[in-house]
């Protein structure tokens, strides 16, 4: 599948490639977006944060946001927005084609 992608400087980058083996963060740092990903993916470090828009729904019921994220995401305060997710938690779902995928600010 592919997603569109608004990096943090508003350049919107179409039909980024997203595998069926890679979580959203992995597909990401692929495909060079400057996400650091520091904890590898263990929904701790928060530097994958990205909003969803109209695709969070969808995200948060195929990969639904588990106690861990959940407290991450608590402490991001302001820039936490109501389709905020990690995107290491985010798994490939053919459903999420087409979704517009947002970097969020550096915390
Ligand atoms: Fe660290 Fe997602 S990569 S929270």
């Amino acid at each position: 599948i592919t997603v569109n992608v608004i990096d943090r400087d508003g350049t919107r980058t179409p039909d980024v490639e997203w595998n069926d083996h890679e979580s959203l963060m992995e597909a990401l740092t692929r495909n060079k977006f400057p996400i650091l990903a520091t904890c590898g993916g263990n929904a701790s470090c928060s530097t994958c944060h990205c909003y969803l828009g109209s695709a969070a729904e969808t995200a948060n019921s195929s990969s639904p946001i588990e106690d861990e994220e959940e407290d991450v995401l608590d402490m991001l305060d302001d820039t936490r927005h109501d389709d905020s997710r990690l995107t290491c938690q985010v798994e490939w779902s053919e459903e999420l084609n087409g979704a517009e995928v947002t970097i969020a600010p550096e915390w």
